[in-house]
């Protein structure tokens, strides 16, 4: 269990964490980027917080990378590098800086450091999972393979280094179909999430993808009737669903793509009213950059990327908790794995 005493103890004996409207004001070019969506009360909660982290990544040499997930106050304020899981992994490979502060959940923090080993990785919360990566174990790829026989294994990233290290190639949900697409056999086995699995299966009807029965416990509570349902609420409005939804929910949709799929999205196309079927936080994060688009809910929170807050990041950096380790062995073959994914990706131009 995180220890929020111990924590609040120690940063309280070294930093003025209290709500301070006049360093809110100083920070007033920060602030902008996210005025549309926190007040000025909340701003000035956060400014300390902000303004100490900043400090302390240039003292330790520290990179923030945050996936789109995050709070705004995380994205817009400490933030070097925001993205989805894929360009997160780009980023760790380029990473110079002697730390890397994962803003995201752990599998994106294994990630880092199977990229990049010989930096120090933190995530602020080692609690913070993911439903997909808890779903599997290595166990679970044999299983696969020895039921399919022959057919290379395609996992998410949203699985642990063992699972990596076990399968062929990993994705993400901006290049699954492209993969999928690109490899030379007409099996495909996809893990762990089987509505991504089954998404991929309907873009790319030439091969015969079969999957596990993972699943996103923020995106697979959507069904197509809410979908219908918001339709009927804002009849105007575009409705754009991540791939982690079931493919009844994502046949409602006007577009599914990857987070940084709907961004680009929304930022080509500006439609009046925008309603993304994914994690909450995402409007947030692009509201300000696209005034012209009204963001009409829903707002639905993954609690494990909800675990990850301005104070634990400040905390992480100041105490150099939790630093991530991932087995030498297991992360070469795991390397292996998220590398093939990089180079395709990057040969298939995405
Ligand atoms: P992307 O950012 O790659 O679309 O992934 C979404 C997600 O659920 C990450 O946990
Ligand atoms: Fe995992 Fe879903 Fe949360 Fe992403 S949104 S971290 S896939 S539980």
């Amino acid at each position: 269990m995180f220890d929020f005493v111990k924590m609040r103890e120690a940063l309280a004996d070294h930093y003025d964490l209290a709500p301070n409207p006049k360093l809110a004001a100083e920070m007033a070019e920060t602030y902008a980027r996210m005025d549309r969506v926190i007040s000025p009360p909340d701003w000035a909660i956060h400014a300390p917080y902000v303004a100490a982290i900043n400090r302390l990544k240039k003292e330790k040499n520290a990179v923030i990378l945050a996936h789109n997930y995050m709070t705004p106050e995380i994205y817009h304020g400490v933030a070097d590098v925001v993205g989805d899981s894929l360009q997160l992994a780009i980023e760790a490979t380029k990473a110079e800086a002697d730390i890397i502060v994962q803003c995201g959940v752990h599998f994106m923090a294994e990630t880092s450091k199977i990229l990049n080993p010989s930096k120090t990785v933190l995530i602020p919360d080692v609690e913070a999972g993911c439903s997909l990566a808890e779903s599997i174990t290595a166990a679970g790829i044999a299983e696969m393979r020895a039921k399919y026989p022959g057919a290379p294994v395609v996992s998410y990233v949203n699985t642990t280094a063992e699972v990596k290290a076990a399968s062929d190639i990993c994705c993400t949900s901006s290049n699954a179909a492209a993969i999928v697409r690109a490899l030379p056999d007409e099996t495909v086995i996809m893990t762990p999430d089987q509505y991504l699995a089954q998404n991929i299966a309907n873009e790319v009807p030439e091969k015969n993808v079969v999957w596990w029965a993972g699943s996103c416990i923020v995106h697979e509570q959507y069904t197509p009737e809410d979908i219908r349902e918001y339709r009927k609420w804002h009849p105007e409005t575009r409705i754009i669903a991540h791939p982690e939804c079931p493919p009844e929910v994502v046949a409602e949709a006007d577009f599914s793509g990857s987070t940084s799929g709907i961004i680009k999205y929304v930022t080509a196309e500006k439609p009046k009213s925008a309603m993304l079927v994914t994690e909450c936080s995402m409007a947030s994060n692009i509201a300000d950059e696209l005034p012209e688009v009204e963001f009409a809910g829903p707002c639905n929170m993954c609690p494990y990327m909800k675990k990850i807050t301005l104070e634990k990041i400040l905390w992480s950096l100041h105490a150099g908790e939790t630093e991530v380790f991932v087995d030498p062995e297991v992360a070469d073959k795991a390397r292996l794995a998220v590398e093939r994914m990089i180079d395709m990706s990057r040969k298939l131009g995405i």
